[in-house]
Order: C-alpha cells, then sequence, then structure tokens
C-alpha cells in the first residue's frame, strides 16, 4: 500500500488561511466582505526597492548563491539589527531562510529532537505548534489569558522551564499584539539566567511595529549572559510590506547559525539573487515607508480600541504593537444571532461573517477560545464600516 509519511497525519493545513479562503469565496459570491482575518501588511515597499530589482535584474549572475545569506545581504541586516538596539553581532551570527516561517523551522529542526520539550506563551502564532507537531517534539503551554493582558509573568515561566530544550517567545505578539516593557523583559530575563539548559528563540518579526514610545527589548540586552543561548528571529515581511518576497534572519549563536546554514545547503541552497537585491534596498535603504506604516498602524489601534471599549460584554487588552487585536468575546457565547446559536469561536466567526460579512479568525487557532483575532491592515478607508458591523452585531446578540 502506498502511505504518507506518518508526520503528514499532524501536519494540518493554516486555520488563517481557512478564513480567508471563506472570505474570498462570500466575495466571488458578489458578497460586501471586509477581511480582518489574514495579517498582512497590505502595503508595499518604497520605489528603491523596485530600483534595486531592475538593477540587480541586468546583472543577475544566475548561479548559486551562499547557503547563509550573500555578505552585502548580511552586511545590511546587520546594520539594521544595529537600529533596533541588538549589537555586538557579526556575519557569523545570522543565518537568512525564506521568511520567518522558514527560519524558524530551521530552528526547530536544529535544536529539537523528538520528544524534546518546547514551550511557548499561549495565545500563540498558530504555527509554533504546527512546526512542534511534525518534528514530534512535545509542547508545554503557558496560558496568558485576556486577564493577565496575554502576558506571561516570571513566576510562570520559572514553573514551566524544567525539563524544557527550547522557550520560544513572541514580542510583539501575534495574536495579540501585546508589548512587553523594558522591565517585563528584565524581570523574565532574570528566570531565564537561572534555567541555564534552555535555548531561547525570539520571535521578533514586528520588532519595528511599536506603538506609544514603549520601545522593543529583549533579553540579551537586558542580560548579556544569555547571549550564548538567544536566537532571534526577523523578516522583512511585516516591516516592509514585502510578505511574498519570503526573506528571513535568524542572529544567535554560530553554532545555531551554522546549523541553520547546514540545513539550508540541504533544501533551500540560498536566498535567490534578485530577492537578495530587493532585500538589501529595504534594508539599507531610506526607512520612510516602514516609520510611516507603524504611525497609521498605531492611528489605526486607537480606532479599533474605541470600538472595543464601546462594546459592553467585551474584554480588549489595549494592544502596542504589530497590528493585531486579540478580544475576548466569550460573553457571546450561549447566545444566539438572527436566530443562529453561537456556542463558541467558530460560530462567532462563522455567522458574523455570514450576517455582516466580516471575517476574523477565531482563537481557538492561537490555543485561545475565548477569543478571535482581529487583523486591522485592510484599507484604512474599510476599517471604521468594518468595526461598525462588528459592534452592531455584538449589539444584536440576544
Ligand atoms: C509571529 C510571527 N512569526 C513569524 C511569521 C512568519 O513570517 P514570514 O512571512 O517571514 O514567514 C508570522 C507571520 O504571520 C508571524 O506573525
Amino acid at each position: 500500500m502506498l502511505t504518507l509519511a506518518a508526520r503528514m497525519s499532524r501536519a494540518k493545513p493554516s486555520a488563517i488561511m481557512a478564513v480567508a479562503d471563506k472570505a474570498k469565496q462570500l466575495k466571488a459570491t458578489g458578497r460586501d466582505v471586509i477581511s480582518f482575518s489574514i495579517g498582512v501588511p497590505n502595503f508595499l515597499p518604497g520605489p528603491h526597492v523596485y530600483d534595486a530589482v531592475r538593477d540587480a535584474l541586468g546583472k543577475d549572475s544566475g548561479q548559486y548563491g551562499s547557503n547563509r545569506g550573500s555578505d552585502a545581504l548580511l552586511d545590511a541586516f546587520l546594520k539594521h539589527l544595529d537600529g533596533t538596539g541588538l549589537t555586538g553581532y557579526s556575519r557569523k551570527n545570522i543565518a537568512t531562510g525564506i521568511g520567518a516561517k522558514h527560519v524558524l523551522y530551521n530552528l526547530a529542526e536544529a535544536l529539537l529532537d523528538p520528544g524534546d520539550t518546547i514551550a511557548f506563551p499561549v495565545p500563540y502564532w498558530t504555527t509554533y505548534v504546527d512546526i512542534a507537531e511534525i518534528l514530534e517534539a512535545k509542547i508545554r503551554a503557558m496560558p496568558c489569558p485576556a486577564d493577565q493582558n496575554y502576558k506571561l509573568t516570571p513566576a510562570q515561566l520559572d514553573a514551566a522551564l524544567p525539563g524544557v530544550k527550547v522557550f520560544l517567545f513572541n514580542n510583539p505578539s501575534n495574536p495579540t499584539g501585546m508589548v512587553y516593557t523594558r522591565d517585563e523583559i528584565g524581570a523574565l530575563a532574570d528566570v531565564l539566567v537561572k534555567h541555564p539548559d534552555v535555548w531561547i528563540i525570539c520571535d521578533d518579526i514586528y520588532n519595528r511595529m511599536v506603538f506609544d514610545g514603549v520601545g522593543y527589548h529583549n533579553f540579551v540586552n537586558a542580560r548579556p549572559e544569555l547571549r550564548e543561548r538567544v536566537i532571534h528571529v526577523d523578516s522583512l515581511s511585516k516591516t516592509y510590506g514585502m510578505p511574498g518576497w519570503r526573506v528571513g534572519f535568524i542572529t544567535g549563536p554560530e553554532v545555531v547559525a551554522q546549523a541553520c546554514v547546514t540545513l539550508n545547503s540541504n533544501h533551500i541552497t540560498n536566498v535567490p539573487e534578485i530577492v537578495t537585491a530587493a532585500a538589501v534596498a529595504a534594508l539599507a535603504g531610506p526607512q520612510d515607508v516602514p516609520t510611516q506604516k507603524c504611525a497609521e498602524f498605531q492611528a489605526k489601534r486607537d480606532l479599533v480600541m474605541d470600538v472595543m471599549n464601546s462594546i459592553a460584554g467585551l474584554v480588549c487588552p489595549r494592544p502596542q504593537g504589530a497590528f493585531y487585536v486579540f478580544p475576548n468575546v466569550s460573553s457571546a457565547f450561549g447566545k444566539s444571532h438572527g436566530g443562529v446559536k453561537i456556542a463558541n469561536d467558530v460560530d462567532f466567526c462563522n455567522v458574523l461573517l455570514e450576517s455582516k460579512g466580516v471575517a476574523c479568525v477565531p482563537g481557538s487557532a492561537f490555543g485561545d477560545p475565548n477569543a478571535l483575532r482581529i487583523s486591522y491592515t485592510c484599507p484604512t478607508a474599510q476599517l471604521p464600516e468594518g468595526l461598525r458591523r462588528f459592534a452592531e452585531f455584538f449589539a444584536e446578540l440576544a
């Protein structure tokens, strides 16, 4: 009998893409759908990126490239790292890949054997679970509900870490938009110092999208002795409006970067030359697009929070980064809308989409079935109408 590998029974298609597909299907039938589902930035990089691509096309070598990434790309990324406050790294500390998703997969392969334990806070970005399951790692979930602002506490971390091989931390967070303050990062770093056998992966891909002057803070700067086991993950997707270009980075100890380079040599080989040219231009060129977009996202966050705060029965911690809010909508469970019963987050999102044409992602996709995720990257003009319909839906629950 022909069979697929057993791991394929553990691999699931993305729950977020399923909602996005359903919204697309409805749109195709002529429905007016506003999508708060998919986390794409909805802007393009500056013209200098396209100029660099045109230039590179004229000079294309057509050859394989470096498994680590070209020197120009590594140097441009090192400069970008400096800008985020991560200094003291060199080319040998970096490995590139096809987006953050790919470099996270590389890291998991490099650090986790089957049966090893990976710990991360819940809610989490969906792919963390999928990668762990494919690689047969055990998951230690650390629940961080809305009433603790979706944030991990030092006591929780301390209690969870014994026996853990990898701690995976995402700041700013997808799906909650929460950002840890300098003091909060410092307190978690103090705990991490006490657990010397744990690798620490920091998925920092939203590090340039932080609002209210909170800033992006990290464990390495809080406790420099952690540098030898912290690995930072970054990507061009969100900051530069380049999700389809597929460029991701890890920065960390030489031995880990080298392991990722070795994995690259066995699958992707290299980030393509033309994509590299675009990435260098984005990282080293003018930064006005990311700066302006961050300000726009902050204004949109304000708009979304005004509506969330006006809805009785909804609990929504105020996010300070990325482009998501994660309201707890559990007060709606057990009620009905237009005669249709809403038992859980999935029903909520389905009935909302069908009755109001607003697409959100059920919180269970991120490990918290009491909530749903709103991604507010839709065109600015659509946002007030989408929020109006969302509030109207809530008000109509009986
Ligand atoms: C927290 C987080 N990490 C990683 C990724 C993957 O990003 P990339 O497009 O670089 O693969 C995403 C994308 O949504 C994300 O939200």
